[in-house]
């Protein structure tokens, strides 16, 4: 059963751990959020709804940014639960158009293989959500990026032939902090997950603050192969 915005809204406020007293605010805020999709769900008739930009120019969007990345590498990593979770996701953040499109381009899916192909797929869902995402392998060939969802193809530029094969380090310039990338470059070595903020550039040269989350995934015998990440424009 379809839930109400209202308990949405509650879901949202007891995981972002908000007090109540901040829910007013919250409400509307997770209003603001829900606006960046396009809710184009089977048997519901087709809207748009915008917010100007994906940038977070709002501390309270980014709590729900916040929020929704912890909960998307949640359901990335938990390999059982997936399909509950992320039709929970679905549901929560109105991402009807993105669960009809569950499936890799087969222009990236040929050659990949099996775990790879499969992480791909968790990631498409998110295609059009508010965060980037990008999946990256093999770690031992410098983690090459295998796919970049919609949303930081079109925050960066870049179309997505020109960033497969490319380490994410193609996003940095001359003014990215050397500090945030000593914590990447430990956190990749080490296999561990590790948030940044850096100073990245678009394909045309402008540069943007951008948060990045970096996740291990690691296969079966427990060896890490691909990479998940997670980018945010933030404001400066
Ligand atoms: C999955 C993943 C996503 C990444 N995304 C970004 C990114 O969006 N921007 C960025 O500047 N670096 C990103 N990095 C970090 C770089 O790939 C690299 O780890 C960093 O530049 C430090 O290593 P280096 O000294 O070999 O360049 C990402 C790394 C991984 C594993």
């Amino acid at each position: 059963m379809r839930q109400s915005k209202g308990s949405r809204v509650i879901t949202a406020r007891a995981r972002s751990g908000c007090r109540v007293g901040d829910s007013d605010r919250l409400t509307d805020l997770f209003r603001v959020s829900c606006g960046v999709y396009r809710i184009t769900s089977p048997g519901r008739t087709p809207h748009v709804r915008r917010i100007p930009s994906l940038v977070c120019s709002h501390g309270g969007v980014s709590n729900v940014l916040t929020e929704f990345r912890r909960a998307l590498i949640d359901c990335l990593r938990r390999e059982t639960g997936f399909a509950d979770r992320s039709a929970a996701l679905v549901e929560e953040y109105d991402l009807g158009d993105v669960a009809a499109t569950g499936q890799p381009p087969s222009s990236v899916a040929a050659g990949l293989d099996a775990r790879s192909a499969e992480l791909l797929c968790r990631v498409r869902r998110f295609d059009a959500g508010p965060l980037g995402l990008t999946l990256s392998g093999p770690a031992y060939r410098d983690t090459p990026m295998i796919y970049a969802n919609e949303t930081l193809r079109s925050l960066t530029g870049y179309p997505l032939d020109e960033l497969r094969g490319e380490n994410p380090r193609l996003f940095q310039g001359p003014e990215t902090d050397p500090d945030a990338l000593d914590t990447l470059r430990e956190a990749v070595d080490v296999w561990a997950e590790a948030t940044v903020e850096l100073w990245n550039y678009r394909r045309d040269g402008s540069r943007f603050r951008n948060r990045v989350s970096v996740v291990p995934m690691p296969d079966d015998s427990g060896m890490i192969a691909n990479w998940i990440g997670v980018q945010a424009a933030i404001d400066e």
